[in-house]
């Protein structure tokens, strides 16, 4: 069971006039993980996403969502699966338990049954929220509430289409507990797509990045980090320019980048690099207001990979 894999893509596809959105889509997602599809905006998540719930037909290659072919087999997929897509609109008129009905009802639910699931979901939603308008709910209430009605019917797996784009820090830690906690409780597979680098590290067994329509590295995060062999110094200072040209010359630097706060300076070893990088810089005079070692993220995974950084607007 543990290997039983519930998706399984091969050479997906997806163009939209001549937008080649998706380019050769290969994935392996095992059933009781959470995996994380972490890219910029427009790299082709969404895209994937669709054509793994059956909205969306691929222009190529094939896949199958808990063995079941998705072009051939849609409705078998649609049953068993549970979404909460990044352009849901929720009816702001509506209550969360309305919501919640309709949902039952849509997937064949009695009553009685609806009745008992939104007791059991209802820790999603504050109780004394789930009879209110939508339009009353913040953000984060909207995306649990979206969870919740993508529950409803009790999924194998559950596709999430950028949970927490958009949410205040707090209310994405929340989304992050409650698929932890389904993950954890119910063994349910999850496979969600996000932007946010700390979202893939801190949630995602395994990672898939993704750039332009293709997938530029795969593994868990701390693989994919230790896959770049490098640790990376930070140095703000007010001359970058003398900076970056004095540690460019050293040897045990392997790379100086311009940040938009920081040079990140890339090292193979970074315990070994601070002191030549800190006396480099106090021979060229130059002002150091901070130094400090870290290890990767999974963003210099993502520079390494397509030589762009992830940039999240917000
Ligand atoms: N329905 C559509 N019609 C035309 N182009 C689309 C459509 N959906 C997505 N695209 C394009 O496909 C690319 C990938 O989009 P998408 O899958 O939404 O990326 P992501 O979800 O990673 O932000 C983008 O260039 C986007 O503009
Ligand atoms: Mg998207």
């Amino acid at each position: 069971m543990a290997s039983e894999l519930v998706i399984e893509a091969s050479g997906l596809e997806r163009s939209f006039g001549d937008v080649h959105a998706v380019r050769g889509v290969d994935l392996s997602v095992r059933a009781g993980e959470i995996y994380g599809f972490l890219g910029p905006n427009g790299a082709g998540k969404s895209t994937v996403v669709k054509m793994l719930i059956t909205l969306l037909a691929p222009s190529g290659g094939s896949a199958r969502v808990l063995g079941h072919d998705i072009v051939a087999e849609a409705d078998r997929i649609r049953l068993r699966i549970g979404t909460a897509l990044q352009d849901a609109s929720l009816d702001e008129k509506q209550s969360g338990r309305e919501i919640l009905r309709t949902q039952g009802e849509l997937y064949g639910l009695t009553k009685p049954e609806i009745e008992t699931r939104i007791g059991e979901l209802s820790a999603l939603i504050e109780v004394d929220a789930i009879d209110r308008w939508i339009g009353t709910y913040s953000g984060g209430m909207r995306r649990r509430l979206d969870l919740a009605a993508s529950l409803m019917h009790n999924p194998d797996m559950l596709f999430l289409d950028e949970p927490t784009t958009g949410l205040d820090p707090t209310s994405r830690t929340k989304v992050w507990d409650e698929v932890r906690a389904l993950n954890e409780q119910f063994g349910t597979t999850i496979f969600l797509t996000t932007q946010y680098l700390e979202e893939a590290d801190e949630l995602a067994d395994r990672v898939g990045i993704i750039s332009a329509g293709k997938i530029v590295a795969e593994g868990t995060p701390d693989d994919l980090k230790r896959s770049i062999g490098a640790d990376v110094i930070t140095v703000r200072t007010d001359d970058p320019e003398a900076a970056a040209s004095a540690l460019g010359a050293l040897d045990v630097v392997d790379k100086v980048e311009r940040g938009p706060r920081a040079l990140l300076v890339s090292v193979t070893d970074g315990a070994a690099a601070v002191a030549p990088v800190a006396v480099a810089l106090d021979a060229a005079g130059v002002q150091v207001a901070e130094l400090t070692l870290r290890t990767p993220t999974l963003d210099d995974v993502f520079l390494e990979m397509t030589g762009e950084r992830i940039e999240v607007k917000e």
